[in-house]
């Protein structure tokens, strides 16, 4: 079974891979190269193609900024299948972007320096990867600068995002309340993602008109962060996010300190790193929850649901042992029924919970891999394995598509992109951890 279905994996990402030296998430629906989305593929790539892993990752910090930020969507073509494209996103306005390619203005989470650290562990051939590793880290390492430097505003050890697209999580419901604050135009446009999916898996039209009312106001300001800290209606402190930054920041001093030399680079990134995780853990953690819940820094004020962002911090080491039992205890009651799946993406007991649609309920695969190592790191191995075997028996059951129903029993339970890559290639990981 296992080979069988590790064959399948490297299909799909073979199946998904362009000639441009990148791997797009999923034929149609999304023609283009995602920043966490290359992160998530190259690590599943290390395992039977490290070429193609090296490639994955040069090719997306090859589009990275003059500041050092790294985009969300590299346009590396053209295509008539997705909205909103190049010519909406205009990456040109911004005098630092890429001159090379066309680009969104926003990022998402920083990922990429894990993605080294893990493609340095899966690698057969170390001294290979590791001389790949050189010659990309600093581009990793000005990115976390550019976080630190530009979208820290309160000085706290913690970033930023100015858009629901950075979050990875494109419409959970922690967004709802914000939407309210804000009265965008009816835009006119024909959307694409529609007639790829069907629309109850996807955001609605006046969900839309707010994503592009945020694009526009970034994009008068051309895409100058002060500006958009001081003007954008959507201004939140993820912990999704700041997790995968804290966790990045980690594995670039392993890194650094392998490689020897760097002593101000790592010098840099430690004090980051000690800030950002007290600051994640007095500002993030809400005791009535027991969960590490988001902030909205327009209303000063923590956004106070839990979703399977809440459980990321486990990943990074962020939590003492205490507030991870606290954590997990919050996860196996909320989400771990004997008739779900783990994980749901939004509180399953919630009203605003919907078990078919995105970002509002439905299981994800990346958010499972990074629950599965996360539980591992405080010993609760019985949990992570149940993590691990329901992604599994998801993938066996339904295909590789892009979400799932946690509602076991589910007919057809699989929603959004079939042969979805990040799916395909942290099911690899899983299968052989
Ligand atoms: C969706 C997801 C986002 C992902 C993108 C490409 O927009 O919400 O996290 O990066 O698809 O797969």
């Amino acid at each position: 079974m296992k080979e069988k279905l590790i064959s399948q994996a490297i299909r799909v990402l073979e199946d998904n891979f362009q000639e441009g030296g990148f791997t797009i998430p999923c034929k149609g629906l999304y023609p283009f190269q995602w920043k966490w989305d290359s992160g998530f593929i190259a690590i599943g790539q290390a395992y039977y193609d490290a070429s193609k892993a090296k490639q994955e990752i040069a090719t997306l910090l090859d589009a990275q900024w003059d500041n050092g930020f790294i985009p969300h969507i590299v346009f590396h073509n053209e295509s008539d299948t997705y909205f909103p494209g190049a010519d909406v996103h205009r990456s040109d306005l911004s005098p630092v972007a890429s001159k090379k390619y066309k680009s969104t203005g926003m990022t998402q989470p920083p990922v990429t320096g894990f993605v080294l650290e893990e493609m340095y562990r899966i690698a057969d051939d170390k001294e290979d990867m590791f001389a790949f590793i050189k010659t990309q880290i600093d581009k990793v390492y000005d990115n976390h600068n550019y976080f630190y430097k530009n979208r820290d505003v309160n000085d706290e050890g913690l970033v930023f995002i100015y858009h629901n697209w950075e979050s990875g999580t494109d419409n959970s419901p922690i967004w709802d309340d914000i939407w309210t604050t804000m009265n965008p135009p009816e835009y006119t446009f024909e959307r694409r993602d529609t007639t790829h999916v069907d629309a109850s898996q996807r955001p609605s039209k006046r969900e839309y008109d707010h994503y592009l009312y945020i694009i526009e106001i970034a994009k008068e300001n051309n895409y100058n962060d002060a500006k958009i800290a001081e003007l954008s209606p959507f201004l939140v402190i993820d912990p999704l996010f700041n997790a995968m930054l804290i966790k990045s920041n980690q594995a670039l001093i392993n890194l650094y300190i392998r490689i020897g030399g760097n002593e101000d680079k790592i010098a840099q990134l430690k004090k980051w790193q000690a800030k950002s995780i007290e600051g994640f853990n007095s500002k993030l953690w809400d005791d009535k929850l027991g969960a590490y819940v988001h902030y909205d820094l327009r209303k000063d004020a923590p956004i106070s649901f839990v979703t399977s962002s809440s459980f990321a911090p486990l990943y990074a080491n962020i939590p003492s042992q205490e507030r991870a039992d606290a954590l997990v205890h919050t996860m196996m009651t909320k989400f771990g029924g004997e008739d779900k799946y783990l994980c749901a993406s939004f509180d399953p007991e919630s009203d605003r919970f919907d078990p078919k649609k995105y970002w509002r309920g439905p299981v994800w695969i990346n958010m499972n891999w990074i629950l599965f190592y996360g539980l591992k790191n405080y010993g609760y191995t019985d949990i992570a394995n149940r993590v691990k075997e329901d992604s599994i028996e998801l993938i066996e059951k339904y295909g590789f598509y892009e979400y799932f129903n946690c509602k076991k029993g589910t007919e057809n339970a699989g929603y959004g992109g079939g042969d979805f890559s990040w799916s395909a290639a942290l099911l690899i990981d899983l299968l052989n951890n």
